[in-house]
Formats: structure tokens, sequence, C-alpha cells
């Protein structure tokens, strides 16, 4: 057994939520400890508090030498199997103002990556992951969702899936492989969308169950993607085969697609932009959690925010994410995703911080291992280079990130914290 006691900070934020995702008035209390201590023994949380080490001869202590202490952050939505990128087109959209949805008709934009994808060999595609997968951890990210989806076939989405598998065994840091085959319509002239999906369900499903290549599926639900029939199709068979189900909702045009998410019992739905009121209400009644994604609201012109104060104020679950996407959202940074939602979506330090973490981890179907600094957790946690958890986003750019600690054991150490 071994103990390691955290000590000497400012505050630790604990994000104590009592075992559900936090919703309401409950978002808005970070749960800090003042100049608190964790415990830590054998990769798992066993006391916080202002005296946590108090009698205990703790094998290792750490000195955070009066930073912050908070839980790793928890990404819920990225897309970083993806090779090459799309600097013209983002310049196209800001400039001679073409729309992404323009981009989607036309078969540029993804598609662009598709093609670069799919020309990356698994090797390539493999450091490739792993690189991203560190440089989100440099920024406190302890667990990424990760998805497929720039593969567009089911034989190359399953090969994307399997060096996606590989890469996280060599990780720094937890990944929760979701496959996104219905990420756009079939690339390849000569495949209809219908034969696509019947492959999906008939065979890639039942594949991904077996080789344990992911524990969702997500789908893209839009007019110019898969219509409700394709996401209930897609949820009957991910419940059949014991795997989760998750959608891009609402995204560009309101789809009802927040509402089918909670009909189809989705861990989450993601985007939202659009989302009706009767969607706000059904995600409110429902444990679906709503992944916002203030990066792609900064990236993309004419990209609509999602009603968020209105989904807060009704009781729905939000998370925040970066979307890690060479279409909409191209950034690493969990922190940057947090500036960005506090000052475009109008939340709190702390709603945006509980978004990035407790809430996100019930949003990749990890709430009760990860998420939150509480006994019994997973001891995933970071120390910044701050007094104040609210100069996360306050430095917003600047990475006070000093030390990663995942299970307890430190994958990142970035020297001391400074005299701030
Ligand atoms: O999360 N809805 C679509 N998927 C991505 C972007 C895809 C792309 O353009 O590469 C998103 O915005
Ligand atoms: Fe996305």
């Amino acid at each position: 057994m071994t103990t390691t006691l955290i000590r000497n900070t400012s505050q630790v934020v604990t994000m104590a939520s009592g075992g559900r995702p936090k919703r309401g008035r409950a978002l808005a209390d970070p749960g800090v400890i003042e100049r608190g201590e964790v415990l830590v023994r054998d990769g798992q949380i066993v006391a916080v508090g202002p005296d946590a080490g108090r009698g205990i001869a703790a094998d290792r202590s750490i000195n955070a030498e009066g930073g912050v202490v908070l839980p790793g952050f928890v990404d819920p939505h990225t897309h970083l199997v993806f090779a090459g990128s799309r600097p013209a087109e983002w310049e196209a959209r800001l400039v001679q103002g073409r729309s992404f949805a323009d981009f989607i008709k036309t078969g540029g934009g993804a598609m662009d990556t598709v093609r670069a994808t799919r020309a990356a060999p698994d090797d390539e595609l493999e450091e490739l992951i792993l690189l991203r997968l560190a440089r989100m951890a440099s920024w406190g990210v302890t667990t990424a969702e990760v998805k497929s989806g720039y593969g567009l076939s089911v034989a190359e989405e399953l090969r994307h899936l399997r060096v996606l598998q590989r890469a996280g065994t060599r990780s720094p840091i937890r990944v929760v492989p979701t496959a996104l085959p219905a990420h756009f319509p079939p690339l390849d002239p000569g495949t209809t969308k219908a034969a696509y999906l019947d492959e999906i369900v008939e065979s890639m499903v039942p594949a991904v169950a077996d080789g344990g290549l992911a524990t969702t599926f997500d789908i893209f639900r839009d007019e110019a993607a898969y219509d409700d029939a394709d996401v209930r199709r897609l949820a009957e068979a991910c419940r059949a085969a014991g795997l989760g189900i998750r959608l891009h909702a609402d995204q560009l045009g309101d789809d009802g697609g927040a509402a089918l998410a909670v009909e189809v019992g989705a861990l989450s739905a993601d985007h939202l932009g659009h989302i009706s009121p009767a969607g706000v209400a059904a995600m409110a009644a429902s444990d679906t959690i709503a992944v916002l994604i203030p990066g792609s609201l900064f990236f993309v012109p004419g990209e609509k925010a999602a009603p968020t104060r209105d989904l807060i104020d009704a009781g729905v679950a939000i998370a925040i994410s970066t979307d890690y996407t060479p279409g909409t959202s191209p950034i690493a940074s969990m922190p940057l995703a947090i500036a960005l939602a506090c000052v475009l979506l109008r939340i709190s330090v702390a709603e945006a911080i509980a978004g990035a973490t407790i809430n996100a981890a019930f949003a990749v179907g990890l709430g009760d291992l990860v998420g939150s600094l509480e006994p019994g957790k997973q001891a995933d946690l970071q120390v910044i280079e701050a007094r104040d958890y609210r100069e996360v986003p306050y430095r917003f750019g600047e990475n006070l990130v000093r030390r990663v600690m995942v299970a307890g054991e430190t994958v990142l150490e970035r020297g001391q914290v400074g005299p701030l």
C-alpha cells in the first residue's frame, strides 16, 4: 500500500456531487476547501479536507507550493482521430462567408479530412493520436472521450478504432473511445446511406462490441446527415449489443435532436445551438448530459450559442468540451474551452469547471470513477499555478498546469509553482 499526501495548497476544488451530475444551483458550488489536503492510497482518494493527512505517516508527500488542486479535466467530446488540417477552409468561412453547412453539402470540408485520414498509415495515425492526447494532458486533462468518424466506411472506421485502441494502451491519460461511422453520409460513390447504415448496424456494432473498440456510438442527427429513424435504428442495435449511444444534436438547425437523444436514452446530446424549449424541457427531465462546445461558437461564423442559462435554470446537467476537430474547433485546451464557455455562454467559472469535470465524467460514463475529488474516486487531479481556481479562465491562453496525476501517479510535472 502506498499513501500520498498532497499538501500546502491554497484551495482544493472538490466538485463533490454526491454521486450524481451537478444541476441548477449545485453547478455554481465548486466545493472549495481552503488550504485543503488530499490523501491518496493506492491510486484512490481516501480523504479530502483541511487536515486530511493528520496522524498519517504518508509514504510520499507532494508539496503543492500554495497552488490550487483541481480534479483532472474530463473532455467529453473530441474528434482527434484525424490526419491533415483545414486552414484554407476556415479562412474561406471567415473571409468569403462560406458556411460550415455549405462545405458539408459540397463535399469539401470534412471530406478532405476523411481523405487525409484514410491515407495515413496505422503508425502515423497512432502517433498523431498520442501527440494530441499528450497535448491535452499538458492542459490538465486526465480523461478524454475520443471519436472515430473520419473513415466513413465500415472497414476504415474499424481500422481507426483499432489504432485508437493501441494508442490508448500507451496514453498517459484515460481514453473513452466512441464509434462515429454515421458522422456524414458515406463518401464512396455506389454506397447509399441506407446500405451504409445497414452495414453499420449488422456488422460494425457487433464488431465494436466484441472487440471492446468503443463504449458508445455517436451519430450526427442533421438534415444533411442522419434522420430520426436512422438514430432510432442505431440506438436499438447499440442497446442490444450492450453499447451506449450519444448524438450530435441541433447543431445546425432545430431538428428535435435533443428530445430524440432523451427518447433513445443517450448518454449525451452535443452542440445544441438550436435546441428548442421542448428539447430543453426533455433534457431537464432526463439523465442525458448536454455537452456544449464554445470553441465552435468562437471559431465558426454564424454558429448559434446554446441557450445555456435556460438549460441550467431548467435543471439540465451541462458539460463543456473542446470538440478537438479540424472542422469547427481545432483546440486541445480545456482551459481555453472553459474560458470561452464563461465569456460566450455567460456562465460562472464554477459552472464551467463543473461542466469540464464531474458532469463531463458522467457524459463519458465514468461518473462513479473520476471527475471530482471525493473519497472512493480515482486520484485524477492537477496542481495549477494559482491561488484561486477562477484564474483558470481568467489567465486564458496561459498554461498554469504544474502537475497532472492519473490514479495517483504523476504523468506530467512542469517545475515549481511560481511566485504568482
Ligand atoms: O463536431 N457535426 C459534425 N462534426 C464535427 C465537425 C466535422 C468536420 O467538419 O470535420 C463537429 O463540429
Ligand atoms: Fe463534434
